[in-house]
C-alpha cells in the first residue's frame, strides 16, 4: 500500500497534465479508472522455496489463485530453486521494493535471523507458510500457517502399528528404510522424529535413513541404492509421495513387489501428501499402503491472515491445518493419536 500511495500521486499528476491537454475519451477514462483501482492494491512478495514436488506446485498455484489483481493484490512471486541464498536475495529485493507483506515458505529452518531482522527494521510484516524458521526472536515474523508434520508422522506410524497387530506381524519383523525429505526442513524434521519415536516405542528396526530431497528422481536413485545394500527391507517410509513414486519404480525395476503382504515378500510403501493423482491412484491399488495427508492449499489461509492484519487484528501466531489419513487396505479403519481419533479414509 505504501508503494501504492507514491504511484497514486504520480498518476494524479499525470492525469492533471493530460486534463490540461483537454483529451478525455470514454476509453481513456475507463483506463484511468482501472489504473486508479490497481494502485490501491496490496503488494505481497512471495518467496517460494522451489518446485520440487507436486505438493509444492499445488501450493504455488493456491497462492497465485488467492492473490489475484481482482482480489486486490499485486503478487510478486520468486522461486528459490531449493536454495536458501536465493530466498534471502528474494526477501531483500522485496524489502527494497517496499512491499506491503512478505510471505516466506522457507526451505530449511535455520539461518533466517539477519534477513528477517531487516524486514522488521523496514516495518514489513512477514508471514511464514508451510515450513517454519528456527529463531529465538519470534517477533521476526507475524504468524505462521502450515501442517503439524510430526502429527502426520504419528498418524502414519499408528497406522503401521495397528496394521501389524491386525495381521499378527511381530515388531521385530519390520525392517524399515526412511527416504527423508530435504534435511533441515520442518517437514523432514517432524516426519523423521515421528518415525524415530515410533520405532523406539514399538521396537521396529530402522535400517537406514537417507535424504531423497523430496523429489521423484532422488527417491528412485536412493531406493535403487538401498536395494543393492540391503536384502531385508520390507517397509519404505517415504517423507513425500513424489519420492514414493520414484521408490516404487526402483523396487519394481529391481523385480520386487510393492504391497501390504510383507510376510510374503511384499515391500510396503507408506508416504505423505495425498496431493497428486498418481499417488492417490497408487494408494487405491495398494501400491502405497497408507498416506498421511499434507494439505498444500494455503493461499486462502494466508490471504485471511493478511486481511486480519489489514483490519488491525492480531492473528494467532501458529495456525495448523486439519489433515486426513488415506488407505485402501481394510484392516485399519481408524488411528488414535494423542487421544484424538482419525478415521482412515479411502482415496478417491
Ligand atoms: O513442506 C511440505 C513438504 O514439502 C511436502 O510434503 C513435500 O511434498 C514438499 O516438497
Amino acid at each position: 500500500m505504501k508503494k501504492a500511495i507514491y504511484v497514486t500521486t504520480m498518476l494524479l499528476l499525470t492525469l492533471a497534465l493530460f486534463a490540461g491537454c483537454g483529451s478525455s475519451s470514454a476509453n481513456e477514462e475507463n483506463k484511468n479508472e482501472t489504473e486508479a483501482s490497481q494502485v490501491n492494491r496490496i503488494t505481497v512478495g512471495f518467496s517460494q522455496l522451489g518446485a520440487e514436488s507436486d505438493w509444492r506446485n499445488t501450493n504455488t498455484e493456491s497462492m497465485q489463485n488467492a492473490f489475484t489483481k481482482e482480489a486486490g493484490y499485486n503478487l510478486i512471486y520468486k522461486n528459490g530453486q531449493q536454495k536458501q541464498a536465493n530466498q534471502i536475495t528474494a526477501v531483500r529485493t522485496f524489502i527494497q521494493q517496499d512491499v506491503d507483506y512478505i510471505v516466506l515458505a522457507p526451505a530449511t529452518e535455520t539461518g533466517w535471523d539477519t534477513v528477517l531482522s531487516e524486514a522488521k527494521e523496514a516495518n514489513i510484516p512477514v508471514i511464514l507458510v508451510d515450513r517454519r524458521v528456527d529463531t529465538a526472536d519470534k517477533s521476526l515474523y507475524s504468524c505462521w500457517v502450515g501442517s503439524d508434520f510430526e502429527l502426520e508422522a504419528k498418524k502414519l506410524t499408528a497406522w503401521i502399528k495397528n496394521y501389524t497387530i491386525k495381521r499378527g506381524i511381530a515388531p521385530g519383523e519390520l525392517h524399515i528404510v526412511n527416504i527423508q525429505g530435504t534435511m533441515g526442513s520442518t517437514a523432514q524434521i517432524g516426519r523423521t522424529r515421528g518415525l524415530a519415536n515410533a520405532a523406539r516405542e514399538n521396537h521396529w528396526e530402522i535400517i537406514s535413513e537417507t535424504s531423497g530431497d523430496f523429489t521423484e528422481a532422488k527417491g528412485r536413485e536412493v531406493m535403487a541404492a538401498l536395494l543393492k545394500r540391503f536384502d531385508n527391507i520390507n517397509v519404505v517410509y517415504c517423507e513425500n509421495d513424489n519420492m514414493a513414486i520414484g521408490a516404487i519404480d526402483a523396487i519394481e525395476s529391481a523385480g520386487g513387489h510393492v504391497g501390504g503382504d510383507i510376510m510374503n515378500g511384499d515391500i510396503m510403501v507408506v508416504s505423505f501428501d495425498g496431493v497428486n493423482k498418481e499417488s492417490l491412484e497408487y494408494c487405491k491399488e495398494g501400491k502405497i499402503s497408507c498416506i498421511a495427508e499434507c494439505n498444500p492449499l494455503h493461499g486462502p489461509r494466508v490471504k485471511a491472515l493478511i486481511e486480519a492484519l489489514e483490519s488491525g487484528n492480531t492473528p494467532e501466531k501458529f495456525n495448523y491445518v486439519d489433515e486426513k489419513i488415506y488407505s485402501s487396505i481394510e484392516d485399519v479403519i481408524s488411528v488414535v493419536v494423542d487421544g484424538e481419533k482419525y478415521e482412515v479414509e479411502k482415496p478417491e
